[in-house]
């Protein structure tokens, strides 16, 4: 009899020990309950010999409480999360680190998106230096010694001929210096220029464009660009080309289009104009085609260039060209 009521004991102490929070009830049924096996024992005890009644009486009741204590202890336990905080150390009541999935910035998505454009019509993506020759950013394309451009206010110069490119034009050259006409190509990238307010940052992108071959004209840039204005932007956008100059074209235009806010009715971002401007272009002048080699009187081309984050802000309604570049998440995710 003493042997059973120890045995009770040290079966329902181990269980207890080893049990999740749904296994205690049964546990206490099992050997606490009405018919419970600790239950019964108190029950028969008017059966033994009466010498035997009281130290068999303690013990029993002594075990009760033993293994009432080990179930509040085990329930208390169980409810802070302490059973796999004491085996690994690690609160599982702890809410979860939420994962932050990665995505492309604004910027890199809008390059990705001009790229694909021109792409479909051909133009094939090539790239240049950043840090470039003064021959290449200036020389090369008829900007002459004396070109406001070059003034030290907008550009970085590392020495006398050694500079940060303003602009991807110089990919312009050095892709006619390598490969003879007919091209089509077109060359994103990093340019810098000494400058930074709400619509400036002194680093920005552009993507370059340049097509080369026997009569292309100044209709085949406007219809590029407008095809390419209508996939940007919507299909019904109005384009509008401005004469302008640039010394490495000639005629040379500022492209603009219809204000995407207002529709062109007129409103703060279009300076109540309804136009916004979004590239310069024009056809290669003949002489950069002497620069690079090619004969003026066999080939036409044109050029033209677009800043992206121009662009992006025009799509997704940004006002601030400095938060594509203060790292905010919260920002950054929305794109
Ligand atoms: N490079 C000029 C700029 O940065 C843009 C341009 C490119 C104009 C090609 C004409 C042709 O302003």
């Amino acid at each position: 009899m003493l042997e059973h009521l120890e045995k009770i004991r040290s079966q329902a102490l181990r269980a207890i020990e080893k049990s999740g929070s749904e296994d205690l009830e049964a546990i206490r049924i099992k050997v606490l309950g009405r018919k419970g096996e600790l239950t019964s024992i108190l029950k028969s005890i008017g059966s033994l010999p009466a010498k035997e009644r009281p130290r068999f009486g303690q013990l029993a009741n002594k075990f009760k409480k033993e293994i009432e204590a080990a179930l509040e202890r085990r329930k208390a336990q169980l409810e802070s999360g302490g059973q796999v905080q004491q085996i690994r150390g690690l609160d599982p009541t702890l809410p979860g680190r939420r994962c932050h999935v990665g995505r492309l910035h604004p910027v890199s998505l809008m390059m990705g998106e001009v790229c694909s454009v021109f792409e479909r019509m051909g133009f094939s993506v090539v790239q240049g230096p950043e840090v470039e020759l003064d021959f290449y950013n200036f020389e090369a394309l008829n900007i002459p010694p004396d070109h406001p451009a070059r003034d030290m206010q907008d550009t970085f110069y590392v020495d006398d001929k050694v500079l940060l490119r303003t602009h991807t034009s110089p990919i312009q050259v050095r892709t006619m210096e390598k490969i003879s006409p007919p091209l089509r190509i077109i060359a994103p990238g990093k340019v810098y220029r000494c400058d930074s307010d709400v619509t400036h940052t002194p680093m920005f992108h552009q993507v370059e464009g340049l097509m080369v071959d026997r009569l292309v004209s100044f209709a085949d840039l406007k219809g590029i660009l407008t095809y390419f204005v209508q996939e940007i932007f919507d299909k019904d956008t109005a384009v509008r080309f401005r004469p302008s100059f640039f010394p490495f074209t000639e005629p040379s235009a500022e492209v603009d289009i219809q204000c995407v806010m207002c529709r062109g009715k007129g409103c703060r971002v279009c300076s109540h104009t309804g136009w916004l401007e979004v590239l310069g272009a024009g056809l290669v002048h003949p002489a950069v085609f002497r620069y690079v080699g090619y004969d003026p009187e066999q080939y036409s081309g044109f050029a033209f260039g677009l800043g992206i984050e121009r662009i992006t802000m025009l799509r997704y309604g940004v006002d601030d060209i400095r938060l594509f570049y203060d790292n905010d998440l919260r920002f950054l995710e929305q794109f």
